[in-house]
C-alpha cells in the first residue's frame, strides 16, 4: 500500500517524479506564462497567473490528501520542478481509463526527459493506479508529443478532426491508447496521415 500522497520514482541521473508541493507555485507561473506550453494543452488557461497556478497547487495537495498520487512534477536532482507527467483527476479502484497528460519547460526539451518520465509513469499508472489503458490527446503538428507516445508503445486510434480550438485556429487531434496487456499489440488505423 502506498503512503498517501508520499511517492517518489526515480528517472536517470537523479531526476525523479514526486508529488506537486506549495513551494511549486512560483516554478507554474515562470513556466506557464508565456503561452509556450498552453499552445499545445489548451486546457491550460492563458494568461496563467499566480491565481491559476494557486488553484492548481492547492487542488493537487487536496486531492492527494485523500488519494494516492496521480499527477507529477517532473523535477531535476535539486528537486527543482522542470514539468508535469500524470492523469487527470480519476477515482483510483474504480476508473479503468486515464487521460495522459505532461509538458516540460522548454529548456530542459530536447534530452529525452519527458519520454522518460512518460515510461516511468506507465507502470505506475497500470500497476499502483490499477487502469487498464491510458489514453492521450495531441494536436495533430505536435511532432515532440507524438514522438514521446510512439517512443512509449502508444498506438495511433484515430483523428479528431478540426476538434480542439487554440489561438490559432481549429485543430485535428488525435487519439492515442496504450492497454495494460501488451498481448493485445498495437493497432494502426494510418490517422497519423495528414488531414484534408
Ligand atoms: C512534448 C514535450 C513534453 C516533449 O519534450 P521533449 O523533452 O522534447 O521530449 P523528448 O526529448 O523525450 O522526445 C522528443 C522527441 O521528439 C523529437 N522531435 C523534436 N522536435 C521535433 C520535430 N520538430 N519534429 C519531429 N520530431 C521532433 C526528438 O528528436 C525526440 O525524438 P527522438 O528521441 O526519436 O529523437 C515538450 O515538447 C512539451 O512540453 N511541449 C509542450 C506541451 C505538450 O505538447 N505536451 C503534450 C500535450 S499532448
Amino acid at each position: 500500500m502506498l503512503a498517501l500522497g508520499r511517492v517518489r520514482i526515480e528517472l536517470s541521473g537523479g531526476y525523479h517524479l514526486s508529488g506537486v508541493r506549495e513551494s511549486d507555485r512560483e516554478a507554474h507561473v515562470r513556466l506557464l506564462a508565456d503561452g509556450a506550453i498552453a499552445a499545445f494543452i489548451p486546457a491550460i488557461p492563458q494568461p496563467y497567473t499566480e491565481e491559476s497556478a494557486d488553484r492548481w497547487v492547492r487542488h493537487r495537495i487536496e486531492f492527494t490528501k485523500g488519494c494516492v498520487e496521480i499527477c507529477f512534477a517532473i523535477r531535476d536532482p535539486e528537486g527543482r520542478m522542470l514539468g508535469s507527467v500524470g492523469v487527470d483527476d480519476l477515482k483510483v479502484g474504480k476508473a479503468h481509463n486515464g487521460e495522459l497528460g505532461y509538458w516540460l519547460a522548454p529548456a530542459a526539451c530536447g534530452h529525452g526527459l519527458a519520454t522518460e518520465a512518460v515510461r516511468a509513469f506507465i507502470p505506475y499508472a497500470f500497476g499502483e493506479l490499477g487502469l487498464e489503458r491510458l489514453t492521450a490527446h495531441t494536436i495533430h503538428f505536435n511532432e515532440r508529443s507524438i514522438r514521446v507516445l510512439q517512443k512509449n508503445g502508444f498506438a495511433p486510434e484515430g483523428r479528431l478532426r478540426r476538434f480542439t480550438r487554440t489561438a490559432t485556429g481549429l485543430h485535428d487531434l488525435l487519439v492515442f491508447g496504450l492497454l495494460r496487456d501488451p498481448r493485445v499489440g498495437t493497432l494502426d488505423c494510418g490517422c497519423l496521415q495528414p488531414g484534408p
